[in-house]
């Protein structure tokens, strides 16, 4: 693998679909790899921009504009931080040869849908989750959801951070969760998966790393993460979750399978819901995750890093350091260019991190920015990392 130099004719381009504060990491690690970081999204000065080599605010969503971008910027690499973007563009563009499309582009047309990764996972792969069912209509969905049984949740198939998404709890609350499923949706669909609820004790992200080493894709498994999820939005994470031998070598088992059938190169966050010995598989992101930020203060490489390195084709390492915590902090309030008050206070609490991610509007339940702990064990990063994140005021300037 060679690396170019930035801004010359031989740079090593690299292109982040998706400009949030978990692309913003990464641009941080490529550019620390002498990649040149060329950074999109549909609004300016979004995280990622402040830390690349150049910027372009598209809607992503739009094929021809996205195509647009990638033909006069002639990226290496394509890295897709979201899932709203107009994946089949990515695939014309990866099936010409002309740029890799990270991990693939298959694999971002299959995981930007709950149909087709779902299907993927229990039907291809036979791999245990939810009893599930499709439906695009009022109807099909009462039908789907007496068939899974209640209580269950029903979630438009193109939505993420639990937009759209209703918790069912009997017959007569289907039509509402229709309607709410369509009014939020991202994209003008119709069709929702309904899903029995699975009772389980906790629930991980299995970071699962696909990189090569001496020219052959290897994968290698984080330390499980644990997390506290608030209407479908993470609000607390945690590594190592302890868990049963059993347990980590099904959820080790699943995530290889799962990883294995959508390839390339990169991190892959899954989701999965552990009760016992038993592991159900959730979902996958095709990148980086979210709960995965806790990795910043817990291991040898943050998620970041390793995926920086695995789509440069570089080998990686994905040890723990040490037992350590993550608490969001949230915007509380809607105002463009708040200030944060209180970063003293919360750094001075043992091990405390904090990343501010510069993002210029606020909202209520924005994610503004993310504190961090290490401790003996993750009750106590648990402690300090939530004590940092209160200490943390959002206000108006
Ligand atoms: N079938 C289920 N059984 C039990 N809990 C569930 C089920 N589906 C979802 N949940 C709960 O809701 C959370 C969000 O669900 P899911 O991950 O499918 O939504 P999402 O919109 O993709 O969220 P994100 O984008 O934040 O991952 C899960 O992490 C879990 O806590
Ligand atoms: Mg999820």
């Amino acid at each position: 693998m060679k690396i170019g130099t930035p801004l010359t004719d031989h740079a090593t381009r690299v292109m982040l679909l998706g400009s949030g504060e978990l692309g913003k990491e990464v641009a941080i690690e490529l550019q620390r790899l002498g990649a040149e970081v060329i950074a999109v999204d549909r609004y300016p000065n979004a995280p990622a921009m402040q830390v690349a080599h150049r910027s372009h605010v598209i809607p992503m969503t739009d094929p021809q504009v996205l195509n647009g971008i990638i033909m006069a910027e002639a990226p290496h690499i394509i890295v897709p931080e979201i899932e709203a973007i107009a994946t089949d563009a990515l695939a014309a563009i990866e099936a010409a040869g002309l740029a890799r499309v990270i991990p693939t582009a298959r694999a971002t047309q299959l995981t930007m849908n709950r149909e087709g990764i779902r299907r993927l996972a229990a039907e291809e792969l036979d791999l245990p989750t939810s009893p599930y069912a499709f439906a695009g209509s009022a109807e099909e969905l009462a039908a789907g959801a007496e068939a899974v049984g209640f209580p269950c949740f029903v979630k438009p198939v193109m939505s993420s951070s639990g937009k759209g998404q209703s918790y069912v709890q009997s017959a007569d609350q289907v039509a509402d969760a229709w309607d709410y499923a369509l009014a939020s949706g991202r994209v003008d669909t119709t069709r929702v998966i309904v899903e029995g609820k699975i009772d389980f004790d906790y629930e991980i992200t299995l970071l699962t790393v696909r990189s090569l080493h001496d020219d052959a894709v290897r994968t290698d498994f984080c330390a499980p993460i644990g997390h506290r999820q608030q209407k479908g939005d993470y609000v607390e994470s945690w590594q190592p979750q302890i868990m049963s031998e059993a347990a980590l070598q099904a959820a080790q088992d699943i995530a290889g399978k799962v990883t294995d059938a959508l390839g390339g190169l990169g991190v892959f966050g899954v989701e999965l819901f552990v009760t016992g010995d038993k592991v159900w598989f959730s979902e996958v992101s095709p990148r980086p995750h979210d709960t995965g930020l806790v990795t910043l203060a817990t291991q040898t490489m943050s998620e970041f890093a390793l995926h920086a390195r695995a789509i440069l084709g570089l080998p990686v390492d994905v040890s723990l350091r040490e037992p350590g915590a993550s608490a969001v902090i949230y915007g509380g309030m809607e105002a463009e260019g708040v200030v944060f008050e209180g970063v003293a206070e919360a750094l001075s609490v043992p091990t405390a991190d904090l990343r501010l991610f510069g993002k210029p509007e606020a909202f209520e339940r924005r994610r503004m920015g993310v504190a961090l702990a290490r401790g003996a064990d993750t009750d106590q990063a648990r402690s300090r990392a939530t004590e940092a994140a209160s200490r943390v005021r959002v206000v108006n300037s």
